[in-house]
């Protein structure tokens, strides 16, 4: 992992404001993220197109950011290459956070393609509109699921990546891809991986919700019998 953290740590420090585009809100841990980079970013933008989020979540956090502007949202799919570009067209954008994905193992075994589309090509996507509009930063939210099965736990960043189903192999390969554009470019780049997320904002004010249809893929949180 090419890990520019001090991008972060600087950003607090500075208590400078930039302009942030995050891909993916929705009410789940991961939603924190967005939470916690208010405290620091002026942020922009979150682009979703809803399939799996939730636009109670977006409410949540623009009530948390009630000044005109300082949260837009903007209904968006990454697979569409020009709706993207109009994002990156109409705003000047410091720093994207690419979250959006589709998710679950067992959905990407059954059906691999939309895998592939999702996460792989879409990444690439957001990448070359980046490199397009001079955006040099990049937080790509991986998996652990890129390790597949290793022989020694734990796994550390020296463990191979050697995923074993869609879901790993297609966010492998996004992450291949950023590399690539970071070593032929300024792109500064972070790649995250994590297993399963767990927990919510402390608060109260954000949750986990899957969809119904979702249910049955699994989840460690959020499950029917805790909402
Ligand atoms: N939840 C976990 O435990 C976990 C663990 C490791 C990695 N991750 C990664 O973190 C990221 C977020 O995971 P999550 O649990 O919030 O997933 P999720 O399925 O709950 O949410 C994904 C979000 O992306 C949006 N989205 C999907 N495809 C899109 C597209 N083409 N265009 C625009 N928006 C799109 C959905 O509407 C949804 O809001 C993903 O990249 C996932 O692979 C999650």
């Amino acid at each position: 992992m090419l890990a520019p953290l001090n991008f972060v740590q600087q950003k607090k420090l500075n208590h400078r404001k930039g302009a942030l585009v995050f891909f993916n809100l929705k009410p789940n841990p991961l939603s924190a993220v967005a939470m916690k980079s208010t405290c620091y970013w002026f942020v922009l933008g979150t682009a979703d197109n809803l399939s799996r989020g939730n636009l109670a979540a977006v409410r949540i956090l623009q009530e948390l950011l009630p000044e005109p502007g300082r949260l837009q949202f903007i209904y968006a799919d990454l697979g569409d290459a020009k709706a993207v570009d109009n994002i990156f067209s109409q705003n000047a954008f410091d720093a994207v956070m690419h979250f959006a994905a589709v998710a679950y193992v067992g959905e990407s075994t059954l059906d691999h393609p939309k895998y592939y589309h999702n996460i792989t090509s879409n990444t690439l996507t957001v990448l070359e509109t980046m490199a397009t509009h001079g955006v040099p930063t990049l937080i790509y939210s991986s998996t652990c699921a890129t390790y597949g099965e290793p022989e020694k736990m734990p796994i550390t960043e020296e463990t191979p990546q050697l995923p074993i189903n869609p879901y790993g192999k297609a966010k492998k390969m996004g992450e291949d891809i950023i590399l690539d554009f970071h070593m032929n470019s300024n792109m500064v780049v972070m790649i995250l991986r994590y297993f399963n997320v767990i927990g919510s904002d402390p608060n109260g004010r954000l949750g986990e919700a899957p969809r119904p249809e979702l249910w049955e893929h699994g989840r460690i949180s959020g499950k029917r019998n805790r909402l």
